[in-house]
């Protein structure tokens, strides 16, 4: 019930402005008690049409170790001392090191498929545990295997070599910040296949991709510390051209977030 003291703290209602997309997107990806949503028949149905995670068939296969490192910091030192790095130093990575960015990120933490659940869970929350992300990095600086671009499939626990060689100059064009491509150890692209959600959730479904790739990210932000590394996130980056790069429509496939790894030059001692 409103009381005079918070009728005065709330601000007037805006009339809104239909020319700002995003007060209009926001506006219309409310959900509504008159939204009827799909059957959990008709849910199953279009899960088992839609990929769990990309295979990438034909691609040369690297496999990662069966488990990550574990991680010597608390979660509370881990929280408390999280910051975005200053200074990246391009340090090499070996696969050990991406295993555990990468299942720490968005990999599978538990598997009940066998009992009739439909997807593996992920070590981030999904809406619907519908799981729309997708994982590519690019590393020039590895120990242990070929640079190039890489998609990472938690369900086989392997990589996907894509396109091999050093490509920093190409991603260099696509950031804002161009230096942190050539600073990076590791550079990831969390992209999103919008429909692995919006086919449930509409609109709102957009919302839940965006917020998913946040936990992503905080996971591997957190990850790398607990390494002893450093990592960037980055929203400064050319869509259209990041796009094109990983070969994404940018539409319906499209990547939403992207997170430099390096070692964090005021540390010493940076695992890998
Ligand atoms: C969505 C998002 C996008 C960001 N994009 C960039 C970026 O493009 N370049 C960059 O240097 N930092 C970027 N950052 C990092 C922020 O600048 C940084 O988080 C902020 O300054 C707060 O500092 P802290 O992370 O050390 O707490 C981004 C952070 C977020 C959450």
């Amino acid at each position: 019930m409103l009381t005079n003291k918070n009728k005065f703290i709330n601000p007037p209602i805006s009339p809104g402005d239909p020319d700002l997309i995003w007060e209009t997107f926001h506006e219309n990806s409310k959900v509504s008690m008159f939204d009827i949503p799909p059957s959990d028949h008709e849910v199953l149905a279009r899960m088992a049409d839609l990929a769990e995670s990309f295979s990438y068939d034909g691609f040369p296969i690297v496999e990662l170790p069966e488990s990550p490192a574990p991680l010597a910091i608390s979660l509370s030192d881990a929280i408390t001392n999280r910051s975005t790095t200053k200074q990246m130093l391009a340090a090499p990575l070996n696969l050990l090191t991406v295993k555990t960015l990468l299942h720490y990120g968005y990999g599978i933490t538990h598997d009940q498929r066998s009992l009739g659940f439909p997807r593996a869970f992920r070590a981030a929350p999904s809406g619907g545990a519908l799981y729309p992300l997708e994982i590519y990095f690019h590393s020039s600086h590895t120990d242990g295997f070929p640079s190039g671009l890489y998609h990472y499939n938690p369900l086989e626990n392997h990589l996907r070599l894509i396109r091999d060689g050093d490509q920093s100059d190409i991603i260099a064009q696509a950031l804002v910040s161009q230096t942190i491509a050539h600073e990076a150890s590791l550079i990831i692209f969390i992209t999103a296949v919008f429909d692995r959600s919006t086919f449930k959730y509409g609109d709102r479904g957009y919302r839940f991709v965006l917020l998913e790739a946040g936990h992503v990210a905080q996971n591997i932000n957190l990850t790398a510390l607990g390494l002893g590394l450093g990592s960037i996130n980055l929203g400064g980056y050319y869509d259209r051209k990041i796009d094109d790069y990983l070969d994404l429509d940018g539409l319906t496939h499209s990547t939403i977030y992207m997170i430099a790894i390096g070692k964090d030059a005021r540390v010493s001692d940076a695992s890998g």
